[in-house]
């Protein structure tokens, strides 16, 4: 990521309420895959940022996830 996408790149939170969310990283251009995978533990907070790697997140278990939009709970 150059400087000018790292300022720019919007940032969200993913807060687990349960042991094994996993927050899942789904590649930027033509080709849509998972490039990584992050497991986080009850309680755990990741801090992440869209890049030109990372267009689209998958959020699998229970969490409560922050962006600009708003806030979301995966059981609401
Ligand atoms: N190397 C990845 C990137 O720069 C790291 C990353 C950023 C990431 N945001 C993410 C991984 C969201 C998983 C989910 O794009």
């Amino acid at each position: 990521m150059d400087k000018e996408q790292a300022q720019s790149g919007e940032y969200f939170v993913v807060k687990a309420k349960d042991n094994g969310v996993h927050v899942i990283g789904l590649t930027r251009g033509q080709d849509t895959r998972f490039h990584h995978t992050e497991k986080l533990d009850k309680g755990e907070v990741m801090i992440a940022q869209f890049t030109d790697h990372t267009s689209a997140v998958k959020v699998r278990g229970k969490a409560i996830i922050w962006t600009k939009y708003g806030v979301v709970d995966t059981e609401e």
